[in-house]
């Protein structure tokens, strides 16, 4: 067992830090979000203007209103009377899940509590795609389906419509990062078998997709 103070009084290897770093977060239990902005933020015409995909990022973890902002854009409530969200959703029923996999490990995003819940206690960034840079970018987004959700359709159907529901999603991200000078891509290149075995998803479940956001490298 590592305690704290090992860790921080710098008398374990640099593996082993962030190890640890890893497992003490994730002890801390779930992460409140600030508040989102309901304001700020370049007008529409700009954002799309400027939206773009990029695949250099800066090795720096994003500010924590940065990333509740992002995720309140990307799938949180905007209505909360209903309870319903940023972006449309297939028939009314919530499938998409939005999981975060930054250094401290992979989160969950709960959007009723606009908050973090953890998931798993390991940095699985180089899972989450085939492409050198998701494993040292500060955020991938890995978008997950309950298939189980959506009855009475055929499993193409499932993936068809939860591709829709993941797609309205990547865009609201798109916007966000280029109202907010941030660097994102949305993608498919994803050892889909293998990051479902490391995430440990449920029989129903299935990634989508996932998207990479950072600030970009200058
Ligand atoms: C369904 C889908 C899957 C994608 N998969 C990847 C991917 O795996 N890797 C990647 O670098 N970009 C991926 N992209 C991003 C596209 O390559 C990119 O949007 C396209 O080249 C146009 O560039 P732009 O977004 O800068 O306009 C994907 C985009 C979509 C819509």
């Amino acid at each position: 067992m590592i305690t704290r103070r090992q860790a921080s009084a710098g008398l374990l290897s640099s593996g082993a830090f962030a190890a640890t770093q890893t497992v003490l977060a994730q002890q801390a239990g779930v992460r409140e979000l600030p508040p989102p902005r309901s304001e700020g933020g370049e007008p529409l015409i700009q954002a799309l203007r400027l939206r773009q995909s990029t695949r250099e990022y800066a090795d720096k973890p994003l500010a924590p209103q940065v990333l509740s902002d992002l995720l309140w854009a990307a799938f949180g409530i905007n209505r909360p009377a209903s309870g319903d969200r940023t972006a449309p959703y297939w028939r009314h029923v919530m499938v998409i899940d939005i999981y975060a996999a930054m250094a401290d490990g992979v989160w969950l995003y709960e959007p009723k509590r606009h908050a973090l819940v953890p998931h798993l206690a390991s940095d699985i960034r180089a899972q989450t795609g085939m492409q050198d840079f998701v494993g040292a970018a500060p955020l991938n987004l890995i978008y997950v389906a309950h298939g189980e959700r959506m009855q009475d359709i055929s499993a193409e159907d499932r993936r068809l419509y939860a591709s829709v529901d993941t797609g309205f999603i990547g865009q609201n991200v798109y916007l966000f990062c280029a109202s907010e000078g941030l660097a994102t891509v949305f993608r498919g290149a994803v050892d889909y078998q293998t990051l479902a075995k490391t995430m440990k998803l449920g029989g129903g479940q299935f990634v989508t997709f996932a998207q990479t956001v950072g600030y970009p490298k200058v």
